[in-house]
């Protein structure tokens, strides 16, 4: 018999905004990117929490974080649920830290009620969900996965030539990356809390959304060098403007995505350096970062080729040499039909409306999901506003999100 989950909202509350002050950037807006000092202090912000929740808690070498309620039957593989913290260049305060602390206040709304697990839940505080810092997403729950094997993560650096390796001790996470994966079975299953980032829920006024799919991410890096020089004397003929031939890649990606027959393919070029950088030289290196998604990964994969083909032409007809990384090419994930239906039951008892969803955006669930089943749950926000200071998420749909979690979860634990 599950008791009713006992909510304190309020503290909940106090909690997200409590973290939103962990921030690089002025209220409203956060920047914490990881590694950084507003990340480590929200990392023994949260650490306190959990401790005091009574929960037990663990690092591994990448500083993803575990904090434990045993269960009864502590050898069965245990139920997770957990989110990200880290928040990109001026977002908001709730993607990620919705499930986050709302997994937390699941976890103590059912320790209030008295309820017992009998498989242990887990909160798993994840590393590095966002690519700001090291360019490639999901980087905690990649590593868990072993999407990301240690020799590649002992390669990467970040934009100053930091890298991964130096930071993360630094950090104080100097635990051996060969075993940050884990083992086979580890856990029976894993359920994400989060805002929608998209309008759906809000338009429709459906106050949960169960996500069935992840749509499918991936990532190039384009390099462009043609010939800087000064932007008076340097002829139109004889120009080979790395800027220029970025500015055709642009609108190349764009129309690829247009073009590709359904509305469910988007490519982003979302960042773009110049190098020199300044009025009046000739633009002689250019740094491209794109993301192309769908939930299609065939037609997602034709759209990369029509992209690197473009900028093959265009490097060839601009005299400008090239050269295309793929970061990640990920497939699509679908969620597990046992942590669906717990999902589904929990949504009944609490007499609550639910939509079966796609998810657009990526998460760590999406890693999880090559680990042990795994589904999510989407509250509305705000205009379907994400990755924007203006990002909200009302108290009631915050709250409602994570009595579901906690039904769930309690359910899970006995399955
Ligand atoms: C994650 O933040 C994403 O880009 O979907
Ligand atoms: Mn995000
Ligand atoms: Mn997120
Ligand atoms: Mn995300």
């Amino acid at each position: 018999m599950i008791p009713k989950p006992s909510l304190d909202p309020e503290r909940l509350l106090q909690e997200l905004e409590q973290l939103a002050t962990y921030s690089d950037t002025p209220k409203p807006a956060v920047t914490r990117v990881v590694f950084s000092p507003p990340d480590l202090e929200a990392r023994a912000y949260l650490t306190r929490l959990c401790r005091e929740a009574g929960l037990s808690l663990r690092a591994d070498g990448l500083g993803n974080l575990f904090a434990r309620w045993e269960g009864t039957a502590p050898e069965l593989p245990a139920v997770a649920t957990g989110s990200h913290y880290d928040a990109v260049p001026y977002a908001g305060m709730y993607d990620g830290t919705v499930g986050v602390l709302g997994g937390l206040e699941a976890i103590r709304s059912l320790q209030r009620a008295g309820f017992q697990p009998k498989r242990s839940i887990e909160l798993i505080l994840f590393t590095a969900e966002e690519p700001t810092r090291f360019g490639i997403g999901c980087l905690g729950s990649r590593g868990l996965a072993g999407a990301l094997v240690p020799d590649s993560l002992r390669e990467l650096t970040d934009s100053e030539g930091r890298s991964l390796e130096e930071l993360r001790q630094i950090a104080g996470y100097t635990a051996d990356l060969d075993e940050v994966l884990l083992p086979e079975g580890f856990y029976h299953s894993f359920v994400e809390l989060h805002i929608e980032q998209g309008p759906t829920l809000e338009q429709e006024q459906v106050p949960i959304g169960i996500v069935t799919a992840i749509a499918a991410p991936a990532s190039l890096r384009v390099t462009l060098e043609g010939r800087g020089g000064h932007a008076g004397t340097v002829l139109m003929p004889e120009r080979r403007d790395a800027l220029c031939a970025a500015a055709e890649i642009i609108l190349g990606v764009e129309a690829f995505a247009k073009n590709s027959g359904s509305i469910n393919t988007v490519a982003t070029t979302g960042l773009c350096e110049v190098y020199p950088n300044a009025v009046n030289s000739v633009p002689s290196q250019v740094r491209l970062e794109i993301d192309v998604r769908d939930v299609d990964p065939q037609r997602r994969d034709g759209v990369i080729r029509s992209i690197i083909q473009g900028v093959e032409q265009v490097g060839t007809r601009r005299g400008i040499d090239y050269n295309v990384q793929i970061v990640n090419l990920d497939p699509p994930a679908k969620s597990g039909t046992e942590v669906l239906r717990a999902l589904a039951s929990a949504c009944g008892e609490a007499g609550v409306k639910f939509k079966p969803m796609v998810s657009r955006a990526y998460h760590d669930t999406l890693f999880m999901a090559r680990v042990c089943p795994t589904a999510m749950i989407f509250i509305p926000c705000r205009n379907g506003v994400s990755h924007r200071p203006d990002e909200y998420a009302s108290p009631e749909d915050i709250a409602r999100g994570t009595y579901i979690l906690a039904l769930a979860l309690a359910h899970l634990s006995y399955a």
